[in-house]
Order: structure tokens, then sequence, then C-alpha cells
């Protein structure tokens, strides 16, 4: 499973890429407004940093010409660019026309089954499950990747991948890579405390406080 990172930070995404675990980058408006600089400019810099790897970047318009206008703007900035559409019929539309031009897309904010059949068949190259949103409101999220799983592997020609998204802790990442969601975009905070363990830190204190009471070293 790949993961992505949930961020328009450009101090995380650097961190995080050093540590050579992310293989793309989803932003939101919320995320970008949050950075206090220009979108392009952020934009920009983080396609930069991810090479080839994409990067999500959303529209804000909701009618189809503003949304046609500004996904073809948004990929114009860099080849790495993958335009998020919201999951709403304008947005469904747009995805049609923009697979025609070559543009592609994460079709965002998809919090049903249907809604995600809708996305693929229109040519989605991603589709973003919110689970973390559904739980918040007394859903089971992961049962939504499960059923999209489900749904994508029954028909050879549809072949969206599932960003698993809106995730909050480490047992969300567990639980999409055991349903087989293709990725899942994941916040800062929860990539770094995925990586952590407690018995894995009081294990390396013992291995290091052994070593160097037996008096060893490597050189
Ligand atoms: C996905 O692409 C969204 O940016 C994100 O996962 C939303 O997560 P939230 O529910 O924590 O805002």
């Amino acid at each position: 499973m790949k993961i992505f990172l949930d961020t328009a930070n450009f101090e995380d995404i650097r961190t995080a890429n050093d540590w050579g675990v992310i293989d793309g980058v989803t932003t939101n408006p919320t995320l970008a407004g949050r950075e206090g600089r220009p979108f392009r400019e952020i934009v920009e810099e983080i396609c930069d940093v991810m090479g080839e790897r994409p990067v999500s970047a959303e529209v804000v318009a909701t009618d189809i010409e503003g949304m046609l206008k500004e996904a073809r703007e948004v990929s114009s900035w860099a080849s790495n660019v993958v335009v998020k559409i919201p999951l709403i019929p304008t947005g469904i539309q747009a995805i049609t026309i923009l697979y025609q031009e070559g543009i592609k897309v994460n079709c965002t904010l998809c919090f049903s089954p249907a809604q995600a059949l809708f996305a693929a068949k229109a040519g989605a190259t991603y589709v973003s499950p919110f689970i973390g949103r559904l739980d918040d409101i007394g859903h089971d999220g992961m049962e939504l990747v499960a059923q999209i799983r489900q749904i994508l592997d029954n028909y050879d020609n549809l072949d969206t991948q599932i960003i698993t998204s809106s995730v909050r802790h480490t047992r969300h990442i567990v639980r999409a890579a055991l349903l087989g969601s293709d990725v899942a975009t994941v916040p800062f905070k929860v990539l770094e405390k995925a990586f952590h363990h407690a018995l894995t830190d009081v294990g390396l204190q013992r291995f290091l406080n052994d070593w160097e009471e037996a008096g060893l070293s490597i050189f």
C-alpha cells in the first residue's frame, strides 16, 4: 500500500520525505489555508520536492465551467499535479471531461460506495473515502473502504485507486492495508506515531545498556 502525506506543510513533507516513506502528497483547501502563502507557490514547491510522485491540489469552484477552468490551470503548474474534485454531480461531469483530456483526478469527499462507483465510471484516477469523518458520526468508515474495494475488484474496466482518507490513527492505516486500499493518506502526526512502539524503545535501551556494560564496539 502506498502512503501519501495529508498536509500542505512543506517542513512536514520534507521530514517525511527524508524518512523515505511517502509516495505522494494530498492537500485540501483547509490544509492550504493554514500555510498563509499563495496556493500556487505551495503546490509548486511540494511538486518539486516530490519529483514524479503525485500531489493532489483541489479546485474550489463548484460549477462545471469554473471547475474545468481551475482544474486545467492547477494541472498546468507541474506534471505530477493530480486535480482534486469534490464528489458532486458537476464534479462527476468535470471528471468525465478531464479524463478525456488526460488530466488525472482525485475524486474527494466520498462517503458512500455508490459515489465511488460513479467516480470510477467517470474515469477518476483516485477516489478518496473519508473514513475518519464517518467514524465521527458513528458509522464504520473502514466498511466503506471494504465495499469500494469489492466493487472495483468486480470489474476489470474500473481501475480507480482507493485513497483511504481522513485517517486519524495507526489502526486506520493497518486496516486500510488489510483491506487492500491502494493508498492511505496520513497526517504527519499520525505518520510519526505509527513508527513508535513502547516495546521498541524499551528494547533498544536495554540493548544499548547491555552493549555498553560489556564494553563492546563495532570499530
Ligand atoms: C484527503 O485528501 C483529505 O485531505 C483529508 O484526508 C481530510 O481529512 P480530515 O477529515 O482529517 O480533514
